[in-house]
């Protein structure tokens, strides 16, 4: 039996939604009295709601996903051929789409060699989290068995990945969390944790204050976003990267980059670290990958990682014990080869570069013209606009009327981003992401938007 839909009326599909889906991230009594929204149709920067309006997307499916943009007919008819061919086989054994990407990928990862599939950014990280228990377990006397990640940051939606919240407020209310996850210190300067010259170094430092404080043989792994996404578009100031990296050597901890955002072009390169000469031994990645148009998400490591775990084949527990059943979805990784075969033939990283600078400088004008703007950073297509009620004192502004902006901005067809239930108190940064195919004119349209919102909220 088909089902009979009246695309010209999706009130039927609405009613459908409201009645039985349970939203992420929602709460949901708000839609007793407002219908909530369903898309239905999407292209380019375009959506389309079931009422037929129609948006400009600046934050790529709201969570920074869609890097190539709604609609591409290739990807989708490279998904349809490898599903008639071979859908599945788990991850014990390989696939040509699955084989082919991983080579591609590393072709983009100097230095790195494995890739490891599964199908989320959390489920990427939780997999790094395990080889570093069970190298500590192998190689370290089960010692080198506690994971550090930095406040402001954040990993995923598990347990085990909310253990590395440092964004507080996500974590709330779902613990207790497993031990040996430990915090150290954001690198914010913009808010300002120590008055010193060289504040890159400085927040580096507080890392190793962190391990001494530990103590350095209790350390396996930190993790770090590149560019720090939901907790408010943070950029590493100078001077960070290096002492890093520095930091990681000295005391022999394998250094984690979360890539699950900044990975596949949204900085104006492959890869957010590769601006900054890191080398890390760990990078996650999902959401750009495959642009949502498939679950994928992958865990790089160095030859170095991997051959921790095929040292002794004599012994039955020594090799990474573990298996993602979507991780062998062959649609992943035949959707990502095209959606990398895009970026490269669009010439996309250069476009999100140059994009990046047009849209930071449209929101330096915006912060000359109203003052609730106190700070504008990013990196690429990857921006922020902090908001405050003064400038000088940075007071931050009220998250709910953050919220209004955005909502004025989706009332004129633009869907920008902001933080929220994040850090407490500072849930005040509006995002914009938009896809990688952007045009100036696209951003001019997404900056008057947002002109015209800050000018209506606070009037
Ligand atoms: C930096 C970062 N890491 C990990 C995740 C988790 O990814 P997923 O929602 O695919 O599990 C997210 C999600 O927003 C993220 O922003």
């Amino acid at each position: 039996m088909t089902l009979a839909l009246n695309l010209n009326d999706l009130s039927h599909v609405v009613e459908a939604d409201r009645a039985h889906v349970w939203h992420h991230l929602s709460q949901h009594k708000q839609y007793e009295t407002v219908d909530p929204r369903v898309f239905v149709e999407g292209k380019g920067l375009r959506l389309w709601d079931a009422k037929g309006k129609e948006y400009i997307d600046a934050v790529s499916g709201a969570v920074w996903t869609v890097n190539v943009g709604y609609g591409r007919e290739s990807i989708a008819n490279a998904i349809r051929d490898q599903l008639v061919k071979l859908n599945y086989y788990a991850g014990a054994a390989g696939t040509v789409p699955g084989a082919l990407f991983a080579e591609k990928l590393i072709t983009k990862m100097p230095g790195l060699t494995r890739v490891y599939y599964s199908n989320s950014g959390s489920e990427a990280n939780e997999k790094v989290y395990k080889m570093v228990r069970q190298i500590a377990h192998r190689h370290h006397k089960g010692k080198k068995w506690k994971i550090l990640y930095r406040e402001r940051d954040y990993h995923g939606t598990t347990i085990g990945a909310l253990a590395t919240s440092g964004q507080t407020q996500r974590a709330e209310q779902y613990g207790p969390y497993p031990d040996g996850f430990v915090m150290v210190p954001h690198c914010l300067e913009y808010r300002k944790q120590w008055d010193v010259e060289n504040y890159g170094e400085r927040a580096a430092d507080a890392i190793e204050e962190v391990i001494l404080r530990e103590g350095p043989d209790t350390i396996g792994c930190l993790v770090l976003e590149p560019v720090t996404a939901g907790g408010g578009v943070i950029v590493p100031p100078e001077g960070y990267w290096p002492r890093v990296m520095e930091i990681c050597r000295k005391y022999d901890i394998l250094l984690h980059i979360d890539e699950v955002v900044c990975g596949l072009g949204r900085t104006g390169t492959w890869f957010g670290y590769q601006h900054y000469g890191v080398e890390p031994d760990f990078v996650t990645m999902a959401k750009g990958v495959a642009s949502g148009y498939a679950a994928i998400s992958c865990t790089v490591t160095s030859e170095r990682v991997f051959e921790m775990f095929k040292d002794d084949p004599a012994d039955t527990m020594s090799y990474f014990r573990d298996i993602s059943t979507f991780g062998g979805c062959t649609s992943g990784p035949v959707a990502a080869l095209e959606n990398m075969r895009i970026i490269e033939d669009e010439g996309l990283l250069e476009n999100t570069t140059r994009m990046g600078e047009h849209c930071l400088n449209n929101l330096r004008g915006l912060m000359e013209r109203h003052k609730v703007v106190g700070d504008v950073r990013g990196k690429g297509l990857f921006l922020g606009a902090e908001l405050v009620t003064d400038r000088a004192t940075k007071e931050p502004m009220d998250e709910k009327r953050v919220q209004a902006v955005v909502a004025d901005c989706l009332a004129q067809g633009v869907i920008i981003g902001a933080t929220n239930r994040s850090v407490p108190g500072l849930n005040n940064t509006l995002c914009l992401s938009p896809a990688l195919i952007v045009t100036a004119d696209d951003i001019d349209r997404i900056t008057d938007a947002i002109d015209g919102a800050l000018t209506r909220v606070f009037a």
